[in-house]
């Protein structure tokens, strides 16, 4: 019986579901700022949606899905990604339809993909993702990579790099199809059976292939960059004026072409310089995806996005040595003595959480010093002592955990005192 969680997935227990809540926070703040709503779509879908949105020869649709088949013979998969969800979920419910455009939108949810774990590399994974959809306006590429960029500047990551590239459009795409065909033909026979199909139907992903990468032919293979057309040319221009404006910087990478089919005009990847990173570098990466609506049956609708996992982004935080500013104080603890205070905390507890007021207190028949401990070792700010005296007086013992101060504190004042205190106003 294997009782483990399986290869490639993760449990998060508290200390840890802290911090992804802290940088969850954080992206959502930033998406409200930059006004990108959040949607929720389904963990699975037909199985076509991502064969038809990724493509047919990413690795990804050939070798890294979970896909099954229902009981009412359905092919179905977990997604491997969210942009390709997140535009069915555009045009089947029509908000390409809605008065205001683009749709801006964001997304946080686990993503599966069947491949070899190891350190940033899980088959259960989570992405947090934008895509704006309805403008072709080399500004809102620029707001894409500007948000992405900002959330790690603003959770202290400073070894960042932002490469960027252009696919060009679909004539700019042919040219560099048919000039990267000539150039890999010659050397067929010593390419990897992938790539020999490849070839055929899709020989950008030959550029991406991890088992050919050191093939000499790699190397000189032509750059999408000296096939892009003057309106190509132009948008990603006009791109980099708008990072230069916002004074992002970046790297032009002519062989920067991304694993999944559906990009063209804008790419890019965030990776991380740190030290002791790890051997999978890129923390995001994202890009234009012009023709993608009308490809899964939406009018014609320009789009661009990008998607980063929490669990590399976490990894580039400790690389870098940054600590998140986590609470991890409890504002009180009640410690009581003898078996009425303990009754009468039981009701003071819950009077103090209905006003609002984060507290706890002992479960299990403590003694009064390990109560204490108990309180330490929560990190409570404020102790709410309770004894025989104090039941008899109608009155709390509050012991500010900082200063070492002690007030007694009438039952009926002990809501507002505390929340006078907790607010620093005492
Ligand atoms: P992607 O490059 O396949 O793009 O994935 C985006 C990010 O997800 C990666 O940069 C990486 O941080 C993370 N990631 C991918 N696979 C794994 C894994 N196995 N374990 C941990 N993290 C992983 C996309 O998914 C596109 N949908 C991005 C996009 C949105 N393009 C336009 N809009």
């Amino acid at each position: 019986m294997n009782m483990k969680a399986p290869r490639g997935t993760q449990d998060l227990l508290p200390g840890t579901t802290e911090k992804w809540q802290y940088v969850e926070a954080k992206f959502k703040d930033l998406c409200n700022r930059f006004n990108y709503s959040e949607i929720r779509t389904p963990i699975f879908e037909h199985t076509e949606l991502f064969q038809r949105g990724v493509g047919d020869t990413t690795d990804i649709v050939q070798k890294e899905m979970y896909t099954f088949t229902d009981r009412g013979d359905r092919s179905l998969t977990l997604r491997p990604e969210g942009t390709a969800s997140v535009v069915r979920a555009f045009v089947e419910n029509k908000l390409f339809g809605l008065p205001s455009q683009p749709t801006k939108l964001f997304y946080f949810g686990p993503m599966f993909r069947y491949e070899r774990p190891q350190q940033g590399r899980m088959r259960q994974f989570v992405q947090f993702g934008i895509e704006a959809l309805g403008s072709a306006d080399p500004a809102i590429d620029a707001e894409v990579i500007s948000l992405a960029m900002s959330g790690y500047q603003e959770l202290g990551l400073r070894s960042l790099k932002l490469v960027i590239n252009s696919l060009g459009d679909s004539e700019s795409r042919t040219n560099h199809r048919n000039a990267l065909i000539s150039h890999f033909e010659p050397h067929k026979e010593e390419l990897c059976g992938d790539c020999q199909l490849r070839l055929e139907k899709n020989p950008l992903r030959i550029l991406d292939c991890k088992k050919d990468s050191n093939h000499p032919a790699m190397e000189t293979a032509p750059s999408i960059l000296e096939y892009l057309n003057d309106e190509s040319k132009l948008y990603f221009e006009a791109v980099k004026i708008h990072l230069d404006q916002m004074g992002i910087a970046y790297v032009v990478d002519k062989n920067l072409v991304r694993g999944l089919d559906y990009y063209n005009h804008t790419a890019f990847e965030i990776m991380s310089e740190a030290e002791g990173f790890g051997a999978i570098t890129t923390l995001s990466g994202g890009g234009r995806y012009n023709g993608l609506v009308e490809d899964l049956g939406g009018p014609e609708t320009p789009g661009i996005g990008f998607a980063l996992s929490v669990e590399r982004l976490l990894m580039a935080l400790e690389a870098e040595g940054i600590e998140l500013p986590l609470n991890n104080k409890l504002d009180c603890y009640f410690v009581a003595l003898g078996e009425k205070a303990s009754s009468e905390a039981v009701r003071l507890t819950y009077e103090l959480r209905k006003a609002g007021i984060q507290v706890d207190k002992d479960y299990q028949d403590k003694k009064f010093k390990a109560q204490f401990k108990s309180a330490d070792r929560l990190n409570a700010k404020y102790v709410l002592v309770l004894g025989d005296d104090e039941i008899e007086n109608k009155i709390v013992n509050v012991k500010d955990m900082n200063s070492g101060e002690q007030e007694e504190v009438a039952f009926e004042q002990l809501v507002s005192y505390l929340q006078e205190v907790l607010r620093g106003g005492k």
